[in-house]
């Protein structure tokens, strides 16, 4: 398996062999990790640009922490502190960027820019998140469902929520291309795009996935190996979405009902951050307005063994740090 000089910008670019090879290798990363085993001589003297325009806490610290693991130094560029995309285009700032670095990780607002960026770099660039997509997030799931479950195959997983938006298109993606069983379980009008739908079952005729899309709790949630739900609100929406949202997807919610009818084998999924309690700004905003104190999952839920989130939020580091090393090229051993 050679990815050397790819870059990471959806997982409809990739084979089912090269997600799972990137899962592997991030298996072998963690445990050289946990082991105390360095591997600082693998990119030393190179250097990756992190360029967000939107706000990160796991992927801004897995690529920071990743690269430093991999000897590499890295460059941070919010979205007040550099020319992108207001004084210079996206093409441009590939171009510079890419003198001057091995690798570019983008986080932001639609998929088409992070594809122009990689276009014009001439580096491996990497999604770490746009409106469509959260590629990079998939494979810290996977990692961590192959950890929880012990397989990948055939597990079913249902994702409660925005089923339209970047979390929902990758799972549903993923799940196609590695023969699990999707299903969104969320009111019609948040099912995703028909387009990637049907793209998604044509893979799943080839590999053994199937994708559902239902209203119906009891009937989405039922027999679940995972539960997976994400934020009603996802970055860069308007404040003004708020109300019809928490009207309409609050059937969704992710509660102790929900995970019961999934069964005892279920295990809790959330990419977050999480609107479980009162401990955040927006939380207790969104309280004060709509009077309700949980959101997309109950704090109950969420605190429960059968959340794995935490676990999900580490291998986020293990998984970015393999698509790096497999990108920038994986040293002789
Ligand atoms: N899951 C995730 O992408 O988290 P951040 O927004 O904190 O990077
Ligand atoms: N859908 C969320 C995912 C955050 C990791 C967002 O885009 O804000």
């Amino acid at each position: 398996m050679n990815l050397k000089g790819r870059s990471f910008l959806k997982l409809l670019d990739f084979t089912p062999e090269e997600i799972l090879y990137l899962v592997d290798l991030a298996a072998e990363l963690k445990e050289k990790k946990k082991k105390g085993i360095l591997t600082k001589e693998y990119h030393a003297g190179k250097n990756v640009a992190l360029i967000f325009e939107k706000t990160s806490t796991r992927t801004r610290c897995s690529f920071e922490v990743a690269a430093y693991d991999l000897g590499m130094g890295c460059t941070y560029l919010d979205p007040s502190s550099s020319q992108i995309g207001k004084k210079e285009s996206i093409a441009d700032t590939a171009r510079v960027l890419g003198s001057m670095y091995e690798g570019i990780e983008y986080r932001g607002f639609e998929q088409e820019i992070v594809e122009e960026l990689a276009k014009y770099a001439g580096v491996p660039v990497w999604n770490g998140l746009t409106n469509e997509f959260h590629p990079t997030q998939m494979l810290a799931d996977v990692l961590t469902i192959k950890e929880k479950l012990g397989r990948i195959k055939g597990v079913k997983l249902t994702y409660m929520g925005d089923a339209r938006y970047n979390m929902a298109n990758s799972l549903m993606v993923v799940c196609a291309k590695l023969g699990m069983h999707f299903t969104a379980c969320t009111s019609a009008k948040y099912f995703p795009d028909k387009a990637l739908v049907d793209t998604c079952k044509e893979i799943a005729a080839q590999t053994g996935a199937t994708i559902t899309l239902t209203e119906d709790v009891k009937e989405g949630t039922k027999g679940a190996d995972v539960v997976y739900t994400d934020v009603w609100v996802s970055m860069g929406e308007p404040d003004s979405v708020w109300t019809e949202r928490i009207k309409e997807l609050s059937p969704y919610q992710v509660n102790k009902a929900a995970m019961d009818n999934a069964g005892p084998q279920a295990i809790f999924m959330h990419c977050l951050p999480a609107f479980h309690d009162l401990k955040t700004v927006i939380g207790r905003e969104i309280s004060a307005k709509f009077g309700i104190s949980e959101m997309e999952v109950t704090d109950e839920v969420f605190e429960s063994a059968q959340s794995v989130v935490f676990d999900e939020a580490e291998n986020r580091m293990h998984t970015i740090k393999a698509v790096m090393l497999a990108t920038l090229g994986v040293p002789e051993q």
